[in-house]
């Protein structure tokens, strides 16, 4: 098997690379920006849970930074076995791999660190009909019709595996649909929790190419933009068609007040309705108003990628 090595800031972890096991991406970005900024720093005395660890990248880390002890947890049983012999093979003692389709099976240890990269692809490859026998590991990494089952579950379970000032890190996409994600933070962890980073990535064909419709889809229902382009003045639209084939853009206006989600559609005129996602008619613009997005200013699609801190009241 192949050994990959990285560096995450002065931390060097080797890894294992398994055909059916994630390979880390977005995981370098993440932990690099919590170590370089010491939001993951000794972390002595502390009990980590790793949530949908892969490779184990992200549990080694805490590891590497003193942790007590790692659980490594994936609902792919190969997954945790893997991450679990990588953390050894890194040095690590207190390491357990654990075979957990989201909190089923996570021993109830009151942990003082939840941590996560959660995936965010929507159910494409994915046998429904057996969901526990994913061998791709494109299929593993796919988190229910919105791809928001693993990161709801950590923003609505994640406190009853803490410890008193226990925290949850967790990473998050507007691929995700961010305004559901900030409603669950309110909601779950209201006073308690601060986004501590945003990046701003291009959707790549080869990787994200087969999903880009689905959050087309998913984003026309909601208005909550999960990819879009970008206009000369930075402004973020997705022009696409609606179910029935029709051009739509979608994009956040200011008509009255705040920027909101609005749909907007091509009128035979040549004009545009601008409509709410519900599917309210707010106003009608004409083709030069300067409030519509202007044109791409490059074919790339984007998404942004998050870190969001929260913790339990100590
Ligand atoms: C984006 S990968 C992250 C892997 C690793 N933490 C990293 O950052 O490189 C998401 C992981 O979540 C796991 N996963 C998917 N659905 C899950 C579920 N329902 N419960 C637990 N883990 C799940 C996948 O098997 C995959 O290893």
């Amino acid at each position: 098997m192949r050994t990959q090595q990285l560096q995450i800031s002065h931390l060097t972890v080797q890894l294992m690379e398994h055909p059916e096991v994630w390979s880390p991406l977005s995981a370098v970005e993440m932990l690099s920006f919590l170590v370089e900024h010491g939001i993951l720093k000794a972390l002595d005395q502390q009990q980590v849970l790793d949530f949908g660890t892969g490779s184990g990248i992200v549990g080694i880390v805490c590891g590497l930074l003193g942790a007590t002890s790692v659980t490594l947890s994936d609902y792919s049983a190969i997954a945790a076995q893997v991450a679990a012999a990588n953390a050894r093979q890194n040095g690590l003692t207190n390491v357990m791999g654990v075979q957990s389709d989201r909190f089923q099976q996570i021993p109830p240890t009151p942990y003082d660190l939840v941590i996560s990269n959660p995936p965010v692809q929507p159910w494409l490859f994915t046998n429904l009909d057996q969901p526990d026998n994913r061998t791709q590991v494109a299929a593993w990494n796919e988190a229910g019709a919105d791809g928001r089952l693993v990161l709801d579950a950590l923003l609505t379970t994640a406190m009853q595996f803490l410890g008193p000032g226990g925290r949850l890190i967790t990473s998050s996409s507007s691929r995700h649909g961010h305004r559901q994600t900030l409603n669950l933070l309110d909601t779950y962890w209201p006073q308690r929790w601060r986004q501590i980073y945003a990046a701003q990535h291009a959707i790549l064909p080869d990787y994200h190419g087969p999903y880009i419709q689905i959050w087309q889809h998913l984003q026309a229902l909601d208005g909550d933009l999960r990819i879009y382009q970008l206009d000369e003045r930075d402004r973020r639209f997705a022009p696409q068609t609606d179910a029935a084939g029709n051009p739509i853009v979608i994009t956040e206006l200011s008509l009255s007040g705040p920027p909101q989600p609005t749909i907007l559609r091509l009128l035979p005129s040549g004009d545009w309705a601008a409509e709410s996602p519900q599917g309210d008619r707010l106003t009608i613009l004409s083709a030069q108003d300067d409030r519509l997005p202007g044109k791409a200013t490059s074919e790339h699609w984007y998404y942004e990628y998050y870190l969001f801190e929260a913790w339990r009241e100590g």
